[in-house]
């Protein structure tokens, strides 16, 4: 177990942001978490467990404990002839596992490649790209009570999935830390090409196969996200909002071109990137904060920009779409 304190937060989280914590504690087995759980530093203080900071924005200094995975293993731990069962550490980084299973040939995550952040963040969030969620291959979450350092395996139906949701940002919000996920893959090549255009991109680099899928999504990907690398950013920072069918047909008729998805007879998803770019804000700039020029869903820190600056032009591009649109848009990102 690593335990550092007064730490720069910078090197994880993906916004780039310079916050500082208390203490950081990275362990390396579901052992080293209960020592640490059960830990003085972790009693007395409020805690936050982080994965790949890919999908958090910190506002102030975190005055407490930040505990990070290193559970590191991909396991088979079962197979038929259809499937393959994998176990995987929730420190493991989400897409070296999605390259692990197209070397393969394993199918069902292809499509979510390069989703940055961690195995254990990834079945949190439900993680979900170009017609596809994590929650579609996973069988099993084990994970750890906070409160008690004891052990609990959840089944996927108890995971309460949908839409970027999961008991654990919901009801067990801040109870459980997940451990390792359990994975269905198949063995047979079965794919899912209906999002957009995403059939005809991939046929352009030759036949459908994984390694044409998997290549496709990270060009499509990079060339709409920015890299962190260069601007800090953490992917979509708002969630696409379902609206009542009634509000989208005043929409659609008063913007022919509005672009959706079909929810059920009451709803509709529209995209929040649409939204905004249409409220004029693609490539703006606040202070050190801006919105990206190829993708209006996305915030990005143009150098030193703090927390605050990024949530003050979160909440006037909130304020202009629910102006001109009557939307709420509601952050997919979390504030710290
Ligand atoms: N659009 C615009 N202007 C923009 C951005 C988008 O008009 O600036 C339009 C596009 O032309 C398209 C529609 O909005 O018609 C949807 O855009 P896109 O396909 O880029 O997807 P998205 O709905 O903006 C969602 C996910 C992404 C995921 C993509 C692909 C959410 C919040 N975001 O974005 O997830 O990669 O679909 O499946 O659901 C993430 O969660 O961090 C993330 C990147």
């Amino acid at each position: 177990m690593i335990i550092k304190q007064d730490i720069s937060l910078l090197p994880y989280n993906t916004f780039g942001i310079d916050a500082k914590a208390d203490y950081f504690v990275e362990y390396c087995s579901i052992e080293d978490l209960q020592t640490a759980l059960l830990s003085e530093i972790v009693k007395l203080n409020k805690i936050f467990h982080i994965g790949g900071g890919s999908n958090l924005l910190f506002l102030n200094d975190y005055k407490g404990v930040i505990l990070h995975s290193a559970i590191k293993f991909i396991e088979i731990i079962n197979e038929d002839t259809d499937y393959v069962f994998i176990k995987v550490g929730s420190g493991i980084v989400w897409d070296d596992f999605v390259m692990y299973a197209v070397e393969n040939g394993w199918c069902g995550i292809e499509n979510l490649s390069l989703i940055p952040g961690e195995v254990g963040a990834a079945a949190v969030q439900n993680i979900g790209a170009y017609g596809v969620e994590v929650q579609d291959s996973i069988v099993k979450v084990n994970a750890v009570e906070i409160s008690t350092a004891l052990q609990k395996t959840f089944s996927v139906a108890d995971c309460n999935y949908g839409y970027r949701e999961s008991i654990f940002k919901n009801e067990l919000n801040t109870k459980y830390i997940i451990t390792s996920v359990e994975f269905r893959l198949k063995k047979k090549p079965i794919f899912k090409l209906n999002y957009q255009h995403l059939e005809e991109e991939v046929l352009k680099s030759g036949e459908v196969n994984l390694k044409n899928i998997r290549s496709t999504i990270i060009d499509i990907r990079k060339s709409k996200l920015p890299d962190t690398n260069v601007f800090g950013n953490a992917g979509s920072f708002f969630m696409n909002p379902v609206i009542t069918k009634e509000l989208f047909n005043e929409l659609q008729n008063q913007y022919p071109q509005i672009p959706h998805y079909f929810v059920s007879d009451a709803e509709e998803k529209v995209p929040a990137g649409w939204l905004i770019d249409q409220c004029g804000w693609k490539g703006k700039q606040l202070g050190n904060a801006a919105v990206h020029d190829k993708q209006a869903l996305v915030l990005i820190n143009k150098g030193g920009a703090k927390g605050q600056e990024i949530v003050y032009l979160a909440q006037q591009i909130q304020a202009s779409v629910k102006s001109k649109f009557g939307i709420e848009l509601h952050a997919e990102v979390n504030y710290i």
